[in-house]
């Protein structure tokens, strides 16, 4: 390897199949956290290392270690969870996590607060339930994305099937996880080639996400993402094959123009058959192509970018011995959960249920965490995380709808919520996330409420408006996909963006920076106001931010920076 890969090419490396010094740090009892290459290492095993901020200042000035305990990520395809696993989950959150858990935009469940020397347990119980949480994070494909009711058609069914697929074949093979954190033997290795047969030894270049979206759905916002399927149904409802998409992906820093989040390409058309044989193949030219040395510059979209779509395609043809046809014909209507009941082919219910953020807990008046282990101890279906941090009560049969919605209802997951809030999403910021800059999670509902009173003024509150709030401009609440996306810029300050597409096929543009509370609600007042009186039928709120010129239309890649901040320079209108 050479010396001018970045440090984390050194450390993957060096790390003898991500097992590095993790299973010494986890005996190592004066302190609570892990060497600092072991915590690059822990996030393959599906772990951040985090300390909680709120305590910072106290600890600091008390000369106290900051408060350090761990993020699990599960591995969830698709988002679904039988109610014995979501009762696992439910109860580790309890007695080893913060006591809450967190539904996550990419259909995972995140627990927080785990401290190092309850780790092991942690795993262990999980893994009792066949989940694990392997590969949540890190280098490598992360948790595999599905629409969330594949019960509704035959195109559903092979959507899941597929995402599973994908899911178990770029799976990591090392037995590093299973040997530290469920006290397997170590098998004595063979060849290097063996152990990791997609990845090899330094894994991928960057994190890589894959997802597989069912139209006129895009839940899973498959834009956004390095690698997607769009389902290609014939009238029957039964998959003829797959459109491909490569090259999405969200972070960017701020200030830095040649970081920038980017909407995915369409490479073309393949048959189910070939679907995971193509995955495979763009991951393993990822693996040689992507840029190793700048892990600012280390996503695919990057490397599709420098590279062109059509070397790209070429490449992955090659490497997986198929050839593409042209995209087939599709269109999304939206990006949006929905919510209540809606049923299956087979006559069976879904219910979709509001939960705040992704937040699962029990706050005065609304006991939603116990409320969700009641239902899991009566319902025989599965609960199904959406990509927009809700939950599906999925496959009721008619027989146990009644109660399981009385359950809901009462702990306020039913409730009428405004247009706006019906669409919203924030990221988990402060106090668990190293690199957020300002509130979310937090800070997204009171927001809401103070929106929500101009757009009742303007008779507004029953329209669909997507708006997502990040802490930082990694994105992971997808907010450059938004019609509102607010991006944290420092305390209590913010990036305002407009006019992205409501379908997830066209991101937003910088229009206003560094605002405050009350500087979002006069930014946003007017234009809530002219949307009400200008809109054209049918009109959405981004499509208008674009049409009456206070944002230009976002093309791809490097022009999300282009023409941005409108209202600086002056409104163009
Ligand atoms: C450089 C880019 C990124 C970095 C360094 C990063 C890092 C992190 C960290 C540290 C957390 C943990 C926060 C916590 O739970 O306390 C987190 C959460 C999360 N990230 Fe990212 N992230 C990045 C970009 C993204 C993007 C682009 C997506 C998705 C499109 C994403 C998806 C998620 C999800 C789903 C969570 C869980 C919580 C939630 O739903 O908000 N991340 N990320
Ligand atoms: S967007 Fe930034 S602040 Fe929010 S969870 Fe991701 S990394 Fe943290």
């Amino acid at each position: 390897m050479t010396d001018d890969v970045s440090r984390n090419e050194r450390i993957k490396e060096a790390s003898d199949y991500l097992r590095g010094t993790l299973a010494d740090g986890l005996r190592e009892e004066i302190t609570g956290a892990i060497i600092e290459d072991d915590a690059q290492l822990v996030k393959f095993h599906g772990m951040y290392l985090q300390d909680d901020r709120d305590l910072r200042p106290e600890r600091t000035r008390k000369k106290m270690e900051k408060a350090f305990a761990f993020m699990i990520r599960v591995r969830i395809p698709g988002g679904v969870l039988t109610p014995r696993q979501w009762l696992a989950l439910d109860g580790v959150a309890r007695v080893y996590g913060n006591g809450t858990m967190r539904l996550t935009t990419r259909q995972t469940v995140q627990l927080h607060g785990v401290i190092k020397s309850n780790l092991k347990a942690t795993l262990k119980t999980i893994d009792a339930v066949l989940l694990s949480s392997i590969a949540a994070c890190g280098d490598i494909n992360r948790n595999v994305m599905c629409n969330v009711l594949p019960e509704q058609s035959r195109a559903h069914t092979a959507a899941i099937e597929l995402a599973r697929s994908i899911s178990d074949h770029l799976l990591p093979r090392t037995p590093a996880y299973r040997e530290i954190w469920l006290d397997g033997e170590r098998i004595a290795g063979g060849e290097e080639e063996v152990v990791e047969p997609i990845y090899g030894k330094t894994y991928l270049p960057r994190k890589f996400k894959v997802v597989v979206a069912v139209p006129p759905s895009n839940d899973v916002d498959v834009f956004a993402h390095d690698l997607g399927y769009i389902a290609i149904a014939d009238a029957s409802g039964d998959i003829v094959g797959w459109n491909v998409t490569v090259g999405g992906g969200m972070g960017m820093t701020h200030g830095e123009k040649d970081t920038y989040p980017r909407t995915a390409d369409i490479m073309g058309f393949c048959t189910n058959s070939d679907a995971v044989k193509i995955a495979e193949a763009v991951v393993t030219v990822q693996r040689d192509w992507g840029d190793r040395k700048n892990r600012k510059h280390a996503r695919l979209k990057y490397t599709i970018e420098d590279r062109g779509l059509d070397t790209f395609r070429a490449e992955v043809e090659r490497r997986a011995g198929v050839k593409f046809a042209m995209p087939e014909p599709f269109a999304f209507t939206s990006t949006g959960d929905r919510y209540g009941w809606s049923e299956g082919i087979d006559g069976r219910g879904h219910l979709t249920l509001f939960v705040q953020n992704g937040r699962v807990h029990d706050v005065a008046g609304a006991a939603q965490q116990a409320a969700l282990r009641a239902i899991a101890h009566v319902h025989e279906g599965e609960f199904r995380i959406t990509p927009n941090q809700n939950l599906v009560i999925a496959n009721v049969p008619t027989i146990q709808q009644a109660e399981i919605e009385r359950i809901a209802r009462d702990a306020g997951l039913l409730a009428p919520w405004s247009g706006l809030r019906r669409n919203s999403v924030a990221c988990v910021a402060l106090p668990t996330c190293g690199l957020a800059l300002a509130e979310s999670e937090r800070y997204l509902p009171d927001l809401l409420t103070a929106l929500d009173e101009r757009l009742a003024a303007y008779g507004l509150s029953a329209d669909d408006i997507v708006i997502r709030m990040t802490g930082c401009p990694n994105g992971c609440a997808r907010p450059y996909l938004a019609e509102i996306g607010l991006v944290g810029k420092g305390p209590g300050r913010y990036n305002l963006y407009l006019g992205a597409a409501f379908n997830g096929s066209r991101m937003n543009k910088l229009y206003a920076e560094d605002l405050d509370h009350a500087g979002i609600i006069a930014s946003l007042d007017p234009l809530f106001a002219a949307y009400a009186s200008e809109r054209q039928k049918g009109e959405r709120f981004g499509d208008f931010t674009v049409r009456a010129g206070f944002v230009a239309a976002t093309g791809n890649g490097a022009d999300f920076h282009a023409n941005a901040g409108s209202q600086q320079q002056g409104a163009t209108r």
